[in-house]
């Protein structure tokens, strides 16, 4: 008996199984669902697999996704704890992992996601050896190096979210105290994303009106108007969001969104992300730092050279230098 289906379908091909935009995320906890949440609503891709090793709460939150689609653009939803699933990405997002404590920083995590690290890599890579790999997982700089050195891939097709979201942070701070919309201010936060990382006070402006022009003290300890708080509030937001709902997510799911946004079109927008910054800046260890760079389909493109002073230069160096130290100190 012919199907309803073969009755209603005159097959002429086959439908190709992925498009050229599939994007996976590994680790389905807030951060990989808030990311997946942000790239299917904004029409990033509309293809997305999803990989965890908890499999009730993998299914449970493709359902729960897969039951949004009528008002999604026809995304497709899959998900497994089988890696191939995620054959042909273009992009491989990775978030699983243990995140921060109250109290603990970025860097107490470091051994503990590089084991977990071990098991992912090499997966994903092999599913899709041409893939685009973007690590959220903290500490994201010194797991960025890890995920390169497990992949074997180029160095521009490996990105740390890095300083995109702290940059996205101090914007909305800027914001707020200029009342001046955040896609208007204009500031750059580099380095470490997290503790160390470093804002580039010399080249805060609005509409090209520069602060350091208007009062040379901006940003230093001998700035009477304290806009180095600013930085500080950068620093401590993620402690201030986790000790206040436990985790951060939308932040995170949206500037992640935004970043593969800017990989899938082929855009050349610059975002502040964590790439190898080895002999930039004068930097000589082999890390993976936050530095302006402009994305595209094959990953980093350019890296932007930024005129820092020496004092910024100074502030790079010794997160340089912090990264190689935990670096040394990692059993692969
Ligand atoms: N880079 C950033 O700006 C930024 C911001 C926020 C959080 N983070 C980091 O993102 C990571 C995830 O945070 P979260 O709040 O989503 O944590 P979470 O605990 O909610 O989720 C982690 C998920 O990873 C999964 N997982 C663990 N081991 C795995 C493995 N071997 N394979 C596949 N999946 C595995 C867990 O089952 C869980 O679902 C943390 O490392 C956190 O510090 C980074």
């Amino acid at each position: 008996m012919t199907s309803v289906k073969e009755q209603l379908l005159k097959t002429v091909t086959d439908p190709v199984p992925n498009g050229r935009n599939k994007i996976t995320v590994v680790g389905v906890g807030q951060v990989g669902m808030a990311c997946a949440f942000g790239i299917l609503t904004k029409n990033v891709s509309s293809d997305v697999a999803l990989v965890d090793v908890v499999e009730d709460k993998l299914k449970g939150e493709m359902m729960d996704l897969q039951h949004g689609s009528a008002f999604l653009k026809n995304a497709r939803i899959n998900a497994s704890t089988d890696y191939a699933i995620t054959a042909g990405s273009s992009i491989c997002i990775v978030t699983a992992g243990a995140r921060q404590r109250e109290g603990e920083t970025r860097l107490d995590l470091v051994q503990r996601n590089t084991d977990i690290f071990k098991g992912i890599i090499p997966q994903l890579v092999k599913h899709s050896p041409n893939t685009i790999l973007l690590i959220v997982s903290n500490p994201v700089d010194i797991l960025t190096y890890v995920a390169w050195k497990l992949s074997g891939l180029p160095k521009n097709r490996v990105i740390g979210s890095g300083t995109n979201l702290d940059s996205a942070r101090f914007r909305f701070l800027l914001s707020q105290r200029l009342g001046v919309a955040p896609t208007s201010c204009h500031g750059w936060i580099i380095g470490e994303h997290g503790d160390t990382s470093v804002p580039v006070w010399s080249g805060v402006n609005v509409a090209g009106v520069r602060l350091r022009d208007l009062d040379k003290d901006v940003g230093t300890e001998n700035d009477k108007e304290s806009w180095n708080e600013l930085h500080e509030q950068v620093v401590q937001s993620a402690y201030e969001v986790i000790k206040l709902k436990g985790y951060t997510s939308w932040a995170i799911g949206l500037s992640v969104s935004n970043l593969a946004s800017a990989i899938l079109r082929n855009s050349n927008q610059v975002h502040a992300v964590s790439t190898m910054v080895k002999d930039l800046h004068g930097i000589s260890n082999e890390v993976f730092l936050s530095l302006p760079c402009t994305l595209g389909q094959d990953g980093v493109t350019y890296v932007v050279q930024q005129k820092l002073t020496d004092e910024e230069k100074g502030l790079l160096h010794k997160s340089a230098r912090t990264m190689d130290e935990v670096q040394a100190g990692l059993k692969f």
